[in-house]
């Protein structure tokens, strides 16, 4: 992990928000190529969720009427067991200790240690993880609004909206991707548990009854999307649920998860919602939340199998997966070690660098024109410093999979080399096909 997190800041991936008061626990900043990675996985998830017949998008407001979050259950149960240590006064998730690092002003500025205080810890209280705010001018209780800490309470409030304006009938979805919110005890790993992250979360409402099955298409389709865009079948796994850990909403869980360097870890979670959802909206809001079905004459609310992956988990989960290093030719007859990021090409954040091999006989020139020809379509580096060796080497490090070199051959037949990241293979491809050349590579992979 800690190589990742140094290539990370390096290479302009992630950096600690604030860094320089300190950073703020929990939350971080994509720097030029991290935002491009993160854009690229929700663009594919976007196409891959809502360009179906049967599922819509929607982008619901971050603020929510509170009642939302009543109704939801999140004001009552969305709770940590939260202890404090007598002695360092620092505040951890009960059922976390083994992570618990000491918060004493002695190890200020040193490594943290993990806390002594055994037997000083006060009675575990819950804690609710939503953070809370002001509408208005007025700080007093009346006026609380929350940061939602999931984006699937936009998607029920706007289920009756969405299904009437796009005349869908069950069995059909509502997507959204944003920003969520939790006021989490124990911030680590990284991007893995942040206060401030987002989700790409899809609703699917179904016919009471079709719900298992329906269940069982989204658990092996979401999985199947992290294997199609690159990510090691191995390193994926599903865990089931107990029935005494399902959070209060499920009939039916699923985890996805992912073996990071410190272990497992959930990245997307499967749930069958059953009606909890709309029913509690109902009633909260007096409003029906039922669905008519004009062939059968049939009202019902529908049950909702939801997928809700974390764009952030994700994009740690694609990092990781991707990092190697690995022994590689110089180029004059010696080995030497590379780190690679491996990323699918429709998730790089720079599809193609160009370089001339040379700064002079008019390479730059036709470098600079081959440049322009491919930035209107994809995202392209030019790079004219250091030798080439050490200029493949950077691109692989930020995961570019193509390398286009303009060399003495492109002044004799206007091709230049194309140098693929993984397998290092070189072919020499027609300056006037590059566009094409890359959309096919892209789209191949
Ligand atoms: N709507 C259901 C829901 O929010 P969840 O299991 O609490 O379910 C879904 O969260 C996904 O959101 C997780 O699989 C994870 O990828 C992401 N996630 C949850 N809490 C997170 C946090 N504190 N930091 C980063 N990602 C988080």
């Amino acid at each position: 992990m800690e190589k990742i997190v140094s290539l990370s800041k390096r290479r302009g991936f992630v950096y600690q928000s604030s860094e320089i008061y300190g950073g703020l626990n929990g939350c971080w900043d994509y720097g030029p190529l991290g935002v491009e990675l993160l854009r690229n996985i929700k663009e594919q998830w976007w196409r891959a969720m809502t360009y179906r017949k049967d599922v819509e998008g929607i982008d619901a407001s971050i603020l929510m009427h509170p009642r939302v979050w009543e109704a939801s259950g999140h004001v009552a149960n969305f709770t940590d067991p939260m202890v404090d240590c007598r002695e360092c006064k620092s505040r951890f998730r009960a059922d976390q200790l083994e992570d618990a690092l000491c918060g004493s002003p002695a190890y200020k500025g040193r490594k943290a240690v993990k806390c002594q205080a055994d037997g000083k810890f006060t009675e575990a209280r819950q804690f609710n993880l939503m953070f809370k705010t002001h509408i208005g001018p007025m700080e007093d209780s009346t006026e609380v609004v929350y940061l939602r800490p999931e984006t699937a309470q936009g998607i029920y409030v706007n289920f009756l909206n969405v299904q009437s304006a796009s005349r869908q009938k069950p069995p059909f979805g509502i997507a959204q991707i944003g920003k969520a919110f939790r006021n989490e005890i124990n911030t680590r790993n990284f991007l893995f548990r942040t206060r401030e992250f987002e989700q790409m979360e899809m609703q699917f409402f179904v016919k009471p009854g079709t719900d298992e099955d329906w269940f069982g298409y989204w658990k092996r389709e979401r999985l199947s999307w992290f294997v199609s865009l690159g990510m090691k079948e191995a390193k994926l796994q599903y865990h089931r649920h107990e029935p005494d850990k399902l959070a209060h909403y499920a009939k039916d869980a699923y985890d996805i998860e992912y073996e990071f360097p410190f272990g497992w870890g959930e990245i997307e979670g499967i749930h069958n919602r059953t009606d909890f959802d709309l029913t509690r909206h109902e009633e909260f809001s007096g409003k029906s939340m039922k669905y008519f079905d004009e062939q059968t004459k049939e009202r019902y609310t529908p049950y909702v199998i939801e997928t809700s992956a974390g764009a952030s988990r994700s994009f740690m989960a694609f990092l990781v997966d991707a990092y190697r290093e690995e022994e590689a030719p110089t180029g004059d007859g010696k080995m030497e070690t590379r780190t690679v990021l491996g990323l699918h090409p429709r998730l790089a954040p720079v599809k193609a660098a160009v370089f001339p091999l040379v700064n002079r006989d008019g390479m730059p020139e036709i470098g600079k024109k081959i440049e322009e020809a491919i930035r209107p379509h994809f995202r392209v580096f030019y790079d004219d410093s250091g030798a080439i060796g050490r200029r493949y080497r950077r691109q692989d490090e930020a995961g570019t999979p193509f390398c286009l070199t303009v060399d003495s051959q492109t002044l004799v037949d206007q091709t230049v080399t194309v140098r693929e990241r993984d397998s290092m293979k070189q072919e020499r491809v027609g300056m006037d096909m590059i566009v094409t050349y890359l959309r096919e590579r892209i789209q191949a992979e």
